[in-house]
């Protein structure tokens, strides 16, 4: 006998089923509400609302756990690849060595991008952000490869869609970067591994070859792992709305980078950065920028802190944070913005605010000192967060056609004017 919930309104009792998952999550399932009750629920930022059903990862906000198809997120960083985990999200199981090594092949036969792309890269102007670039470029992929919008494509094309943009992703976002720095574009140089190709494509000069530093493309590759999915996060559910009118993979993709640019979602890295450099020019003065986040009259947030699932602390934090004294001692950098960054969460943690609020470090709060170590700038930091989660995107997207679930459209609570008539 399935769990109900009771709801007494307008002298009615109406039963309510409640869905529970794998976790012991539970939720009340509304969708007949409005039939049966004339009722809609209320939740602005859903911060209370589940969006969907799903099997590809798996929070616990309270515990800091994070788990991909059931792997831990510290498993999979210390002992998987990217492209490995790219294909269990989107596949749902590991791939044999075999599978893989041929995913790995298809991959590197679809690196290149047509020519012409090179036309649209030319009307950008150099100070276009990155992130704006990769969205238009992602997007015009359909234009590329029509057979994308096809309603009824077959998954075979599916597949063919997910390989192309798991390829291309890397090439297009080196080509953002060489477009902000005036600099020739660099073609894939397919001997490489996915993280090494892509440091050669953003660094390599027609002057100077970039020498790939292992260290730094593996510590790449673990945060990409690091940013592969987390449920039902801002830009995942941007892909899933978009995808939910049957648009394209490559429209729905670009949706969810515009979403992730945001500083309160995949832009704070950037933010973090210029909030740590800020603090470093200011004389390293942590307790004033405490105080700031704390008052309610001072726009200033600690970017970095705070997450909507995690109360506890974020594991993929943790994971970075320790990431960060192996990256900096292996190339020898002693970065104040670390000892900034470390001396802020010791302050923030033993602050009644933060700890009220159950405000911690989150992905983004270490992550771009990794990136700055690795000579990534910036204005790229969003774009690493992009490529990153690319294939949880594909997989959310994925299962979002696999369920039928109908297309996105909430409800709302009219609060406007009522009815006028017009005499002007
Ligand atoms: C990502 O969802 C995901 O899974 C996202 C992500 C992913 O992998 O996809 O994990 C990646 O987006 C991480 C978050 C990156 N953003 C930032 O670091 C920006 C700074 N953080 C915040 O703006 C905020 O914490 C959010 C956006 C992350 C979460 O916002 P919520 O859940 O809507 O919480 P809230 O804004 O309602 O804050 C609750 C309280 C408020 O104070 P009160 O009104 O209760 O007095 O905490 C305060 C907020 O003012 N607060 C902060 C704060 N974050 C929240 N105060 C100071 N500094 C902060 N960073």
């Amino acid at each position: 006998m399935s769990k109900t919930a009771q709801l007494h309104f307008d002298g009615k009792v109406y039963e309510l089923p409640i869905v529970e998952g794998v976790e012991n999550e539970k939720a009340l399932d509304i969708s007949k509400l409005r039939a049966e009750t004339g009722l809609i629920t209320l939740d602005p930022g859903f911060k209370n609302t589940g969006s969907t059903t799903s099997s590809i990862t798996f929070l616990d906000g309270e515990k800091g756990i994070l788990r991909y198809r059931g792997y831990s997120i510290e498993d999979l960083t210390e002992k998987s690849s990217f492209l490995e985990v790219a294909y269990l999200l989107i596949y749902n199981e590991l791939p044999s060595n075999d599978k893989l090594e041929s995913f790995k092949q298809l991959i590197t036969e679809h690196t290149l991008v047509h020519e012409d792309m090179k036309k649209i890269f030319d009307g950008f102007p150099a100070s276009a952000h990155p992130m704006g670039v990769m969205s238009s470029l992602v997007s015009s992929l359909a234009a590329f490869y029509p057979e994308s919008l096809d309603p009824n494509i077959n998954s075979k094309v599916i597949d063919l869609n997910i390989i192309r943009l798991i390829a291309k992703m890397p090439t297009l976002a080196a080509w953002s970067y060489k477009n902000e720095m005036g600099h020739p574009v660099n073609y894939p140089d397919n001997s490489l591994g996915y993280a090494a190709n892509f440091l050669k494509m953003m660094f390599s000069l027609p002057t100077e070859e970039y020498e790939v530093n292992a260290v730094a493309a593996n510590a790449l590759d673990k945060l990409l792992i690091l940013h592969a999915d987390h449920e039902q996060n801002c830009s995942a559910a941007t892909v899933r709305v978009v995808g939910s009118s049957e648009a394209t993979l490559y429209a729905s993709i670009a949706a969810g980078i515009n979403a992730l640019w945001g500083r309160l979602h995949g832009g704070a890295n950037q933010a973090v950065i210029e909030m740590l450099e800020m603090i470093k020019a200011d004389g390293g003065n942590v307790e004033k920028y405490i105080k700031k986040a704390k008052d309610k009259n001072d726009s200033f947030r600690l970017m970095g802190f705070g997450h909507r699932v995690y109360k506890n602390f974020d594991p993929r934090a943790r994971i970075i944070k320790r990431h960060c004294d192996d990256v900096l001692s292996s190339f020898g950098i002693k970065d104040q913005t670390l000892e900034i960054a470390k001396k802020l969460e010791e302050v923030a943690l033993s602050d009644e605010y933060f700890v009220e609020r159950k405000l911690y470090p989150n992905v983004d709060f270490y992550s771009g000192i990794i990136y700055k170590a690795l000579g990534i700038p910036t204005e790229m930091f969003t774009v690493m967060f992009a490529l990153g989660r690319l294939p949880g995107w594909i997989a959310q997207w994925k299962e979002l056609r696999e369920h039928g679930q109908p297309i996105s459209r909430p409800r709302q609570i009219y609060t406007g004017e009522t009815l006028r008539s017009y005499n002007k």
